[in-house]
C-alpha cells in the first residue's frame, strides 16, 4: 500500500484557498491516489460551533485560538489520522498556521497559540497562497465594499504567515498571478511530495 500524506493549504482570505486545494484532489486523483478533501474549520460539534459564532463577531481571540485548536485535534482524531492509516491522502483546506496567523496575529502572541497545537501533526507538504491583502478582499467580496480595519487586519495575518516562510513551515506560492501560473508551480511541490 501507498503511504498516505497530509496536505494543507494556507492563506488569507480570497488567496484561493479552496479553488486550489480542490484542484489539488483531483491532480491527484489522475495520478491514481485516493484522496480526501477536508476543511477547517471542520463541520464537526465544535467547527460546527465556530461557524455560527465568528460572523457575530462576538468571539474573544482567547477563545478562538483555543476552539479552532480543539477543533483541529477532533479533525486530527476523527478524519485525518484514520485516512491516514489506510494509505489516503488528506488535503485540507486550512490547518494549524490558520490559528497561528490568525489569532497570533490578533493576540500579538503566536508562542501560545503554537502550544495549543503541539500534539498536531506537522504536515507532510504546507502551502501558503501568498496574495495581496487588497486584492484578496476584492476577489472575496467583488463588488462590495470593505474597510480600511479589514485591509488591517489581513495585513497583519499575512505577516505572520511570512514569517513561517521564513522559518521554512510553508512553501509560499505567489497567488496575485493568474490560476494557470500557480497551479503550475502547485503541480511541481505536489510532484516532489508523491515522486
Ligand atoms: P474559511 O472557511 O477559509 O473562509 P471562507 O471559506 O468563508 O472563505 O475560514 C473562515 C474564517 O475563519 C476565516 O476568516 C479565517 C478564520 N480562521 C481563523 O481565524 N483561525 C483558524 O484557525 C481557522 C481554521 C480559520
Amino acid at each position: 500500500m501507498r503511504e498516505g500524506a497530509l496536505i494543507v493549504v494556507e492563506g488569507i482570505d480570497g488567496a484561493g484557498k479552496t479553488l486550489n486545494a480542490r484542484w489539488i484532489v483531483r491532480y491527484l486523483r489522475r495520478r491514481g491516489r485516493e484522496v480526501i478533501y477536508t476543511k477547517e474549520p471542520t463541520d464537526g460539534a465544535i467547527g460546527r460551533l465556530l461557524r455560527d459564532w465568528t460572523p457575530r463577531r462576538v468571539a474573544d481571540p482567547r477563545v478562538d485560538a483555543l476552539l479552532f485548536s480543539a477543533d483541529r485535534l477532533h479533525h486530527l482524531r476523527r478524519v485525518i489520522e484514520p485516512e491516514i492509516a489506510k494509505g489516503k491522502v488528506i488535503v485540507s483546506d486550512r490547518y494549524m498556521y490558520s490559528t497561528i496567523a490568525y489569532q497570533g496575529a490578533m493576540l500579538k502572541d503566536r508562542g501560545w497559540v503554537e502550544e495549543l497545537n503541539r500534539f498536531a501533526r506537522i504536515p507532510d507538504l504546507s502551502i501558503y497562497l501568498d496574495v495581496d491583502p487588497e486584492l484578496g478582499l476584492r476577489r472575496k467580496m467583488g463588488v462590495r465594499r470593505y474597510s480600511e480595519e479589514d485591509v488591517e487586519i489581513l495585513r497583519r495575518v499575512r505577516k505572520v504567515y511570512l514569517e513561517l516562510v521564513n522559518e521554512e513551515e510553508l512553501e509560499s506560492i505567489d497567488a496575485n498571478r493568474d490560476l494557470d501560473q500557480v497551479r503550475e508551480d502547485i503541480s511541481k511541490l505536489i510532484d516532489r511530495l508523491i515522486s
